[in-house]
């Protein structure tokens, strides 16, 4: 089975919409390999999001990350990495399809609810960083 890392982001968090995503995660046969609450670091978010250093809105999105806790999971299913994408839906909650994770509960493209692996690589790239026993 393939594995995953997925985040709820601080504005989820600090919402309580936490039960409601991972009642979700459940209800579409995830398995739940590892979780924790945790509040990352400015220099551990810039690591997490290097890819993205340089971009126009990369300190707004350190901003965001490191504004309260966040829950990271490690998740697994066949197809975990497309499955969660899907769930999530589109990165700007605007633009996300009814019942998804982001239509219900992501409030702007950088208060988006949740983060997801995007390909194998960046999965097994993020959990090391979460999840360094796995
Ligand atoms: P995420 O899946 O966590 O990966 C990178 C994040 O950058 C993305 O979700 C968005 O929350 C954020 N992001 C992408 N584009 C923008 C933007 N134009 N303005 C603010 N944040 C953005």
């Amino acid at each position: 089975m393939e594995r995953t890392l997925a985040i709820i982001k601080p504005d989820a968090v600090s919402a309580k919409h936490t039960g409601n995503i991972i009642d979700i995660i459940e209800n579409n046969d995830f398995n739940i390999v590892r979780m924790y609450k945790t509040k990352l670091s400015k220099d551990q978010a810039e690591r997490f999001y290097g890819v993205h250093k340089g971009k126009p809105f990369f300190q707004e999105l350190v901003d965001m990350m490191t504004s309260g806790p966040i829950i990271v999971l490690a998740l697994e299913k066949d197809g975990a990495i497309k499955a969660w994408r899907e769930l999530m839906g589109d990165t700007n909650p605007a633009n996300a399809a009814p019942g998804t994770i982001r239509n219900l509960y992501g409030v702007s493209i950088g208060s988006n609810a949740t983060h997801g692996s995007d390909a194998p690589a960046t999965a097994a790239q993020e959990l090391a960083f979460f999840f360094p026993d796995l």
